[in-house]
């Protein structure tokens, strides 16, 4: 079949080589000529592990291609869009991209085609596309729009497009769920739990989902300065905890804080339409203020190890994506930290083994160095922020050798215990006793 996907981003690369890989033609298309240059030449704009090999293959079995063009080539059954969602004035999960890219398709295509938004919706998201329906079919029958949110984790992007937790498809008027269960059924070889619903309800599953993971992680790290204060260990705390199945250990591990384009802004999302329709709800509140406390609770704690006032410090910053195994730094904790500890009048200097061009367009004041020795020269401590395996083999000797003060806070219980001790240096472990 032939699929149009609108927007190249992370979702949007994804789910294109995703569906090249069940056998279908993609031709993907960006505003951003530069990103559509780039992957022409079978480049990937972002990393995410295996994406560039399989886009390169995917091009040269010829299941997809790039274009700059806004509508789809003839004979395009679904267009799938994936542009941002992003903080705007208007507050979190702007639709304007989204309005924009589904006015652009519903104006030209064809009244048997289906547009499928797999951005993540506010809860009245759906109301707005319907308005744009609405609008378009008192000039003519329209093709349907359905709702078609992703849940997968940057990092492991291919596998969670192959190994979906369940597809999700929301129809936006009762007389499309025919269109929602056709877009469900493009999924089918993934044999995933499936669930059609109306689309409001859809997009509160998508919600809800990152607020609940991010509530998690938040309890994760409170309990980690809680173990802090009592001298226990929240591995084998949230271990413990984990071992029951009604709870689940995944995103139960404690860490600097909870980042990424997704759960952040959904955890101000979420609060904002409980207000807006008067119902109080101040769990899902408490859990963007839990993790702004703990940004601030981590970088308090670096200053009280150090010894010395922050004020004047100079702190090597390991690692900056948001997560290990993308260059992603879209509310990354580890620059929150950086800004944190910059206000308290130290100096950061940031390395990161993939994400140093996103971190410095992100925060053009962030120092950075291109490797971790030079990121440690003359620094009084190194803070580990993001979990990248090659920090666990670091030269710990070096960087001793070159570090003016003695301490290394891990803030992910990444690196090797015995290396860093052999250094000499000071360790400190959020939340771990070592
Ligand atoms: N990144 C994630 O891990 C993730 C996971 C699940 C869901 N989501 C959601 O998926 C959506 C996309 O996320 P992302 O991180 O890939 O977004 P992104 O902002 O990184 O990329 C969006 C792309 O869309 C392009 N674009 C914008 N308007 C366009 C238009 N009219 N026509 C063509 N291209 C256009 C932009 O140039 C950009 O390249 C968002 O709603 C996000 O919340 C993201």
């Amino acid at each position: 079949m032939q699929l149009f996907l609108v927007g190249a981003g992370p979702v949007g690369l994804v789910t294109a080589v995703g569906f090249a890989r069940l056998g279908h033609h993609v031709t993907v298309s960006d505003i951003d000529r530069a990103r559509i240059a780039l992957l022409a030449e079978g480049r990937s704009p972002i990393f995410e592990p295996g994406l560039e090999e399989a886009l390169r293959a995917e091009m040269a079995a010829g299941r997809l291609d790039v274009t700059t063009a806004g509508t789809p080539p003839a004979g395009t059954a679904y267009s799938i869009v994936c542009v941002g969602t992003p903080t705007g004035p208007e507050g979190p999960l702007s639709t304007r991209q989204v309005e924009e890219a589904v006015a652009t398709l519903l104006a030209t295509a064809p009244p048997d085609h289906v547009i499928v938004v797999r951005s993540t919706l506010p809860v009245e998201g759906p109301d707005r596309l319907a308005r744009l329906v609405d609008a378009q079919r008192a000039e003519g029958p329209c093709a349907a729009v359905v709702t078609n949110p992703e849940f997968m984790r940057e990092g492991a992007g291919l596998r969670d497009f192959d190994v979906p937790s369940r597809v999700v498809t929301g129809w936006l008027r009762p007389e499309d769920r025919a269109a929602a269960e056709a877009v469900a059924d493009l999924y089918a070889p993934l044999n995933a739990p499936t669930l059609v619903a109306d689309a409001r309800s859809v997009a509160l599953i998508k919600l809800a989902s990152n607020v609940f993971l991010a509530a998690k992680i938040a309890f994760a790290n409170e309990l980690a300065r809680l173990c802090d204060a009592v001298g226990a260990d929240v591995d084998l705390v949230t271990a413990g905890v984990g071992m029951d199945d009604r709870i689940g250990s995944a995103f139960l591990s404690a860490g600097p804080g909870v980042g990424g384009s997704c759960l952040p802004e959904q955890a101000l999302a979420l609060p904002l339409l409980s207000a807006r329709v008067g119902v109080p709800t101040p769990l899902i509140d408490a859990v963007s203020r839990s993790n702004i406390s703990h940004q601030q609770a981590v970088a308090a704690r670096l200053g009280t190890l150090l010894g010395r006032p922050l004020n004047g410090a100079r702190i090597a910053l390991l690692g900056l994506a948001f997560k290990a195994g993308t260059d992603d730094v879209r509310e990354s904790p580890a620059l929150a930290l950086a800004r944190e500890l910059r206000a308290g009048g130290a100096t950061v200097v940031g390395y990161d083994p993939r994400a140093l061009e996103t971190a410095c367009r992100a925060d053009p004041l962030l120092e950075v160095a291109p490797d971790p020795v030079t990121a440690a020269r003359d620094a009084d401590a190194v803070l580990v922020a993001t979990e990248w395996p090659a920090f666990r083999t670091l030269d710990w000797t070096q960087i001793r050798a070159v570090l003016a003060g003695d301490l290394v806070y891990d803030t992910r219980n990444v690196v090797e215990v015995a290396a860093v001790r052999a250094a000499g240096l000071r360790l400190e472990v959020l939340g771990r006793r070592v």
